[in-house]
């Protein structure tokens, strides 16, 4: 039996529960968690902002070590440290032949299947696939990469969605070429983690906008040049900071209909918004047919940075051992499994950057 947060149902709290995980099949890795970081994806699956089955173990952002390998696995032993991938690409698909590994048909496949049961017999569904809010978890192989044995592991759990799809989203989606001007609009873990991607491709200029001003600070401190509100007169200022134009590339990283609009806003005729942010199903943007004419901007979706872990997760790792990219500095909480239900509450409120969940903690 391993201590888990299990919940039941939408808006309710998470229970920490002991369940029994189902033997290591084949195919399969069981991972003591190390640390897990609280997405807002865990949230909007909670609050039923996402569709989700329960009852269900949330956490998809996490590290741990190796406990034991099922059948015919070998690229990971036990006692290995390794990183979780919520959407590992199946590497046969037409998106996975095709140079799109993060629109794999089979990302999702684990997600659906029920990995462990609660006391009372009940089957539990593995939240992304990852169900890193617990001690321990199994999970397919492809979706473990092997960390090296120097990294810090707990701060490593930020690889695993809100950094790689932040600097993703730069680096892969949106290409931002050097010298570009840029917009982030959103500084949680993943905002703050575009910040950073954008300085890392040399941006000339990063605009930070979130209404909290602890956030604005961070961003300033991880490379943004310039924080502001999103107030009314907010398209104004970028104008006045990009020669009048609005910037090259705007993210969003909120994952609302209205933010959309605003990340929009700022971009340059000619320019590219890309929405990394996730939202519900019955948010909706609307666009005039004539500004997409007359704006002649790019307007694409993100998902998971569109990384290719194989590739991103190594050169993740050398720009954070070469101070590149602080992991560090998104982790404003420490908390246990118990502390599951405050981080969302917080971030609920736009409260912290990002909570790092230590099972072995309380
Ligand atoms: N303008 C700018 N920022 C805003 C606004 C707004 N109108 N409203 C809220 N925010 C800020 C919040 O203050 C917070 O700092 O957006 C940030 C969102 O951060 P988190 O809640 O920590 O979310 P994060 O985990 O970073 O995820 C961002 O990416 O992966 C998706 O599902 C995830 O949609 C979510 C998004
Ligand atoms: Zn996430
Ligand atoms: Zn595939």
């Amino acid at each position: 039996m391993v201590r888990a947060a299990v919940l039941h149902g939408v808006g309710e709290p998470v229970r920490i529960e002991e369940i029994e995980l189902f033997p290591t099949g084949p195919g399969q890795v069981r991972v003591k968690v190390a640390a897990s970081g609280v997405c807002h994806s865990d949230l909007s699956l909670a609050d039923g902002t996402l569709d989700q089955a329960f009852p269900v173990v949330l956490g998809h952002e996490g590290s741990g070590t190796v406990v034991e390998v099922g059948e015919g696995v070998t690229h990971v032993a036990q006692g290995d440290p390794v990183l979780l991938i919520w959407a590992p690409p199946c590497g046969e698909c037409w998106f996975c032949e095709h140079a799109e590994p993060h629109l794999c048909v089979k990302a999702m496949d684990a997600a659906r299947v029920p990995y462990a049961r609660l006391a009372d017999g009940t089957e539990v569904l593995p939240g992304l696939g990852t169900a890193t809010f617990a001690e321990e978890t199994v999970v397919p192989a492809a979706g473990v990469v092997k960390l090296p044995r120097g990294a810090a592991l707990a701060e490593a759990a930020l690889l695993g969605c809100a950094v790689t799809t932040g600097t993703g989203a730069v680096w892969n989606t949106a290409r931002v070429a050097a010298g570009s001007s840029t917009a982030v609009i959103g500084l949680g873990g993943v905002g703050l983690s575009a910040v950073q991607g954008a300085r890392v491709a040399d941006a000339s200029v990063i605009i930070a906008v979130d209404p909290d001003p602890d956030k604005r600070k961070l961003a300033l401190a991880l490379g943004a040049t310039d924080a502001l509100e999103p107030a009314p007169d907010l398209g104004k200022r970028v104008r006045a900071l990009t020669g009048g134009r609005g910037v090259d590339h705007a993210f969003e990283c909120v994952g609302r209909a209205a933010t959309i609009r605003t990340a929009w806003g700022l971009t340059r005729r000619g320019g590219m918004t890309t929405v990394v942010g996730v939202g519900g199903k019955d948010d909706k943007a609307e666009f005039s047919a004539l500004e997409l004419f007359h704006f002649a901007r790019t307007l694409t979706g993100c998902v998971y940075g569109s990384t290719d872990p194989a590739r991103d997760v190594p050169r993740l790792l050398e720009h954070v051992a070469a101070g590149r990219v602080d992991l560090g500095a998104l982790v404003t909480a420490r908390i246990g499994l118990d502390g599951v239900n405050d981080a969302f509450a917080a971030m609920r409120e736009g409260r912290g950057a990002r909570s790092l969940v230590v099972p072995a903690s309380a």
